[in-house]
């Protein structure tokens, strides 16, 4: 293990690690573009200067491997003026488009000029003009003018999705990033390019000039969309959240996550959500009642599941561990139903997988639902059995799917489910389909919950309740505290 001082601090690190790691190990900044961690090294932008005791000429610390006994200074005035006047090389073509520029208030041109330039720029010549707004695929806009050429994005496309559709074409002031042969940027991680874009210079369509990040907060979860479990960062604020970005975790997804993730928080806003409790009320010849409190619709339900004599459960896989405990807990140990459905969807390609993250699996917690079926010695009955008993359930309890998109077959269920006396669909998102239930409950969506997801691997991760969209929603363990309530049974 070789030992290094790095402004003063010492510290050991394994053979091979480069200045740059040693150094955010002690938590010392160092200035960097094309470096990163998720990609091989490129030297290209040459922001991450340090002196190196004995070493005559400054070196780049991500392409300069520790030795034992290096004493390297990172925030000395002959760095710190060099880094400047390497910023200033990347500053010369561009275009300064902060206030009309989407990456502003996240834009590392802005945060080390603040850092290490702060300086007047002697620049009298023209800039040299490219192209804006080129759209690269269905997901990404490049400003050509913005971009650094620090590489990432090229590499990301060669090295990560494999997919090879960026490269910089040119020479000197005139390179640019392009497609090659115009080939769009179509891969399904496109969008982690926008993430590592260091500067301006590439955004994502669905994103771009919606919200200022500054009037954003973020908060850490699980995606939703398929079993793998990607680590997210969702950024909302009061008129609901705006997007998805990955977070690091080296076991589960590295530093990536999938275009199809990115649209997870689409159904959790509000125009897609399931905002009050709906009733069909038999005595008013079939209307439709809005907006009875959640409280007073669950001690009904709870009335009359007492005098039921034939329950039936449809479980999907996108409810968290917690609430199959409470549910199971409840309907299998207090009110003993046994027939309980499992909702499998896609059943074609549920065990395919990409190579990289994409499971065939669209749901996040199979393997949470599947245990704790275990756990309660439950029999999951396939989904297309409820039908040979679907006209002899006095009630049918539903978890609908929150991520309607991956269940394409939802109407065809849910006249099949229609053939039992009487369904409570616990749903986050409405669906037309769902009309003519006798009950629809709002439910929780996977941002608005404390819980647990278990990975197709069986690792189990937290997700967090990070922001309130629909104040009236419930999650399952709710609903059963709600029932159990009106029924005088205790859990
Ligand atoms: S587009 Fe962004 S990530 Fe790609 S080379 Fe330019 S600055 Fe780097
Ligand atoms: S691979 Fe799956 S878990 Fe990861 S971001 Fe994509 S949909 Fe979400
Ligand atoms: S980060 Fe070292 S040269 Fe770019």
């Amino acid at each position: 293990m070789p030992k290094l001082t790095i402004n003063g601090q010492s510290i050991e690190v394994p053979q091979g690690t480069t200045v740059i790691q040693a150094a955010k190990e002690l938590n010392i900044p160092i200035a960097h573009y094309c470096y990163h961690e998720g990609l091989s090294i490129a030297g290209a932008c040459r922001m991450c200067l340090v002196e190196v005791e004995k070493n005559p000429k400054l070196q780049i610390a991500c392409n300069l491997p520790v030795t034992d006994g290096m004493v390297v200074y990172t925030d000395n005035p002959r760095v710190k003026d060099a880094v400047k006047w390497s910023l200033d090389f990347h500053l010369i073509n561009h275009p300064l488009d902060c206030p009309i520029c989407d990456q502003a208030g996240e834009c590392k041109l802005q945060d080390y000029y603040m850092d290490y330039g702060l300086y007047t720029p002697e620049m009298d010549q023209r800039k040299v003009k490219k192209n804006k707004a080129v759209s690269l695929g269905d997901r990404v806009v490049l400003d050509q003018e913005r971009c650094i050429l620090c590489s990432r994005c090229v590499r990301f496309t060669k090295e990560v999705s494999k997919t090879h559709e960026l490269g910089i074409f040119n020479r000197g002031d005139r390179s640019i990033i392009a497609t090659f042969e115009d080939r769009p940027l179509n891969n399904n991680y496109s969008v982690n390019t926008v993430d590592i874009c260091p500067v301006g210079a590439l955004t994502s369509k669905d994103f771009r000039f919606k919200q200022r990040v500054w009037f954003l907060k973020d908060f850490d979860t699980i995606c939703n969309g398929c079993s793998t479990g990607c680590n997210v960062k969702v950024s909302y604020n009061a008129n609901g959240v705006f997007r998805v970005r990955p977070k690091v975790n080296k076991e589960v997804n590295g530093h990536w996550m999938c275009d199809f993730g990115r649209d997870i928080y689409k159904h959790t806003n509000k125009e897609y959500r399931l905002e009050a409790v709906v009733e069909k009320r038999e005595d008013l010849s079939g209307a439709t009642v809005k907006g009875k409190p959640v409280a007073l619709a669950l001690q009904e339900i709870g009335k009359n599941l007492k005098q039921a004599k034939n329950i039936a459960l449809v479980l999907t896989a996108q409810y968290t561990v917690e609430e199959y405990e409470a549910f199971l807990n409840f309907f299998v140990g207090k009110l003993k139903v046994s027939s309980i459905y499992y909702w499998k969807n896609n059943e074609t390609s549920f065990d395919s997988f990409d190579g990289l993250l994409i499971r065939g699996d669209k749901n996040p917690n199979t393997q949470g639902l599947l245990k704790a079926a275990q756990k309660h010695n439950v029999k999951l009955l396939p989904v297309t059995e409820f039908d040979k008993s679907a006209s002899s359930f006095d009630f049918c309890i539903l978890a609908a799917p929150e991520n309607q998109a991956v269940y394409p077959d939802i109407t065809e269920k849910c006249q099949m489910f229609k053939k039992s006396n009487e369904v409570v669909c616990i749903t986050s998102c409405y669906n037309d389909s769902y009309n003519g239930f006798k009950w629809q409950i709002p439910a929780k969506s996977f941002v608005e919950k404390d819980g647990t997801f278990v990975n197709f691997k069986g690792v189990a991760q937290k997700i967090k309740a990070g922001v309130k969209i629909i104040p009236t929603s419930v999650s399952l363990e709710e609903v059963v505290y709600g029932l159990t309530e009106s029924m005088g049974v205790s859990i």
